[in-house]
C-alpha cells in the first residue's frame, strides 16, 4: 500500500483493509455490537455555522438514505445545504460501485471538481460510499486525485464529524475505510424530507452472488434490533410520514443473525402492519430466503402494499448456478406462483443481468421466456459489468459486446410490451394514489403513486399534495397511468 501514497509517509494500512473474498468469507464469527451514538461532540457542534454543504448521491436507496444521515450530522454541526457547487464549503460524493459506469461518473465529477479546489483551496472535498471500500479506487484517488481531502467508507459514516475535524486541522488526506463490519450504529441524526421515509432494517449482505461487489462494500449481514426498527417507524408515524420503505440488501435474511431471539422478516412485517402508517414497502428481496411466513403476512395487506421487487437476474438455471444465486428457474417460478396465489393482485418487478460470462443464446432465451411467464410490471435491466475482486471477474467474459447490447435491447423491447399490457388491465379501474405534487411538465397536472408504485398523472389542485385520493385510470400508457380524480379522501389527522 505505502508505495502508492503521495506526499506523505502516513501508514494508511491501519485504516484501510482492502476487500478480499477470502477474508470476507471468514466473517460472521464475531458478535454484532449495537452502539447507541451519543450525538455530535461539543467541540464540533458549531463548526459549520455560516458554512454550506453539498452531497452528490449515486446508486441505490441505501446510499440515498446514508446521505440523509450525513445531512443530519452536518446540519447538527451548523452547516446549511446548498445546491450550488460554487457556494459550497464541503462537497461530498456518496458513490456507488455496482457497475463500471457508476464509477466512471464519479471520476468524471472529480475531474470537474479539481479546478474548483484549485480556485478555493479551503473547500473540503470528500469521497464516501461504496467506491471508497475498494482498494483500487482508493489507490487511484490517492495517486491521481490527491486534491481530495477525505475518503471514508460505508462503515465510517458516523465518524464524519471526527474526520472533518482531522481534515480542517491536519495537512494530509484523511483516509478511513474499515473492512470491520460487525457494528450497528443507532441514533444517528437523519434529515428526511417529504412524506416518504426510508428505514434501514439490516445492513450488509452475505449472499456473495459471483458478480456482485456489495458483500465487500457493505460488509456482513447484520440486523437492527426489532425494538429499534419499530420505535423508529412509530416515531415517523407520529411525525406524519405517509409511506415507509424498509431497506436492506437482502431483507428476507432479516433476523437470521440474532443469537438470542427467533424473529424473522415475516414477524417484523406483521408487527409493522399494526403501526398507523398508510403504506409500507420493502426492498430488496432475495428469492432464496422468501419464506411462506412472509407470504402469509403480506397477504394480510392493510398497509403492506401488493408490490414485490423480486430480482431474478437470469431465467437459466445454469447461469443462476454460475451466479451462485442458490435457486433454480423452477424454484423461482414456484415462488412466484405461490405469491400470486396468496396475493392475486400483486405487482412484481425485477432486476435482470444480460451477458453474464458464458451466457449462451439459448440461456438468454430462457430469460425471455421467464419474463413472459411471470409478466413483470417493470424490470431494471443491466449488461453484466465485471467488478474487481468478485469471482465472476475471473470467469471468461466470452459474450461479445454487440451481442450483449442486442440482448439488452430485445429484453427491454419485451418488457415494454408486457408493461403496456399490464397497465392496460387497469383501464377503467379506480386506484388509490398518494399525491406527491405537481408533475414535472405541467403545473395543472398532479403526480402520484399507486400502492403498487405506479406513476399516475391527473388534473387536480396542488392542495391535494401529500394526501390520498382516488383516481380512475382513463389512459394507461407504458410507464404512466393517466386518469381522472374521482374523490379526494380527507387528509389524515396526525
Ligand atoms: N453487473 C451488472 N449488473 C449488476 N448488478 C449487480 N452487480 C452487477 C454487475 N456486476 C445488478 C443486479 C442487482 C442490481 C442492483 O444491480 O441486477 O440486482
Ligand atoms: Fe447501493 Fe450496491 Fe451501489 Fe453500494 S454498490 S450504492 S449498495 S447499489
Amino acid at each position: 500500500m505505502d508505495k502508492t501514497i503521495p506526499k506523505s509517509d502516513k501508514d494508511y494500512s491501519i485504516y484501510f483493509q482492502p476487500p478480499s473474498l477470502k477474508e470476507a468469507k471468514k466473517r460472521g464469527k464475531e458478535d454484532v455490537s449495537v452502539h447507541y451514538e451519543a450525538g455530535i461532540a461539543d467541540d464540533m457542534k458549531t463548526i459549520g455555522v455560516g458554512k454550506r454543504y453539498l452531497i452528490r448521491t449515486y446508486g441505490c436507496q441505501m446510499n440515498e438514505h446514508d446521505t440523509e444521515v450525513m445531512k443530519g450530522m452536518l446540519e447538527d454541526m451548523g452547516y446549511e445545504p446548498t445546491e450550488d457547487k460554487l457556494d459550497a464549503d464541503i462537497i461530498l460524493l456518496n458513490t456507488c460501485a455496482i457497475r463500471e459506469n457508476a464509477e466512471d461518473k464519479v471520476f468524471g465529477e472529480l475531474g470537474h471538481l479539481k479546478t474548483l479546489k484549485q480556485e478555493r483551496p479551503g473547500l473540503i472535498l470528500g469521497v464516501c460510499g461504496c467506491m471508497s471500500q475498494e482498494e483500487s479506487v482508493v489507490n487511484r484517488i490517492m495517486q491521481k486525485h490527491a486534491f481530495v481531502d477525505i475518503i471514508f467508507g460505508t462503515h465510517n459514516i458516523h465518524r464524519l464529524p471526527a474526520l472533518l475535524k482531522e481534515a480542517y486541522y491536519g495537512k494530509e488526506m484523511v483516509v478511513e475505510v474499515w473492512s470491520k463490519e460487525g457494528d450497528i450504529i443507532e441514533n444517528l441524526p437523519k434529515k428526511r424530507e417529504g412524506m416518504k421515509a426510508w428505514v434501514n432494517i439490516m445492513y450488509g449482505c452475505d449472499k456473495f452472488c459471483t458478480y456482485c461487489i456489495v458483500p465487500y462494500t457493505r460488509g456482513k449481514e447484520r440486523s437492527r434490533r426489532p425494538e429499534d426498527v419499530l420505535a423508529e417507524i412509530r416515531d415517523l408515524a407520529r411525525k406524519g410520514f405517509q409511506e415507509i420503505t424498509l431497506l436492506g440488501q437482502n431483507v428476507n435474511a432479516y433476523g437470521k443473525d440474532f443469537t438470542d431471539l427467533t424473529y424473522t422478516f415475516g414477524d417484523l412485517m406483521d408487527d409493522v402492519r399494526k403501526i398507523d402508517i398508510p403504506r409500507i414497502r420493502f426492498t430488496t428481496s432475495h428469492p432464496r430466503d422468501f419464506d411462506d411466513r412472509l407470504i402469509e403476512v403480506l397477504a394480510k395487506k392493510g398497509n403492506l402494499v401488493e408490490h414485490i421487487h423480486l430480482p431474478v437476474q437470469s431465467g437459466s438455471t445454469e447461469v443462476l448456478k454460475r451466479m451462485s444465486r442458490k435457486y433454480s428457474r423452477e424454484h423461482y417460478l414456484q415462488l412466484v406462483a405461490k405469491i400470486k396465489q396468496a396475493i392475486p393482485d400483486v405487482m412484481l418487478t425485477t432486476d435482470i443481468i444480460v451477458g453474464f460470462p458464458g451466457e449462451t443464446d439459448e440461456q438468454f432465451e430462457e430469460t425471455l421466456s421467464l419474463v413472459r411467464e411471470v409478466r413483470y410490471d417493470s424490470a431494471f435491466t443491466f449488461i453484466y459489468s465485471p467488478r474487481d475482486g468478485t469471482p465472476a471477474a475471473g470467469m471468461e467474459d466470452n459474450v461479445p459486446e454487440d451481442v450483449k447490447k442486442e440482448r439488452l435491447k430485445r429484453l427491454n423491447d419485451l418488457m415494454t410490451v408486457i408493461a403496456r399490457e399490464r397497465n392496460e388491465l387497469l383501464r377503467g379501474e379506480i386506484v388509490e394514489v398518494l399525491v406527491e405534487g405537481e408533475s414535472k411538465t405541467n403545473p395543472d397536472v398532479l403526480s402520484g403513486r399507486t400502492r403498487t408504485n405506479k406513476l399516475v398523472h391527473f388534473y387536480g389542485s396542488k392542495e391535494l399534495s401529500g394526501r390520498f385520493v382516488h383516481v380512475k385510470v382513463t389512459e394507461p400508457q407504458t410507464w404512466l397511468l393517466k386518469g381522472e380524480l374521482v374523490q379526494a379522501q380527507p387528509a389524515r389527522v396526525v
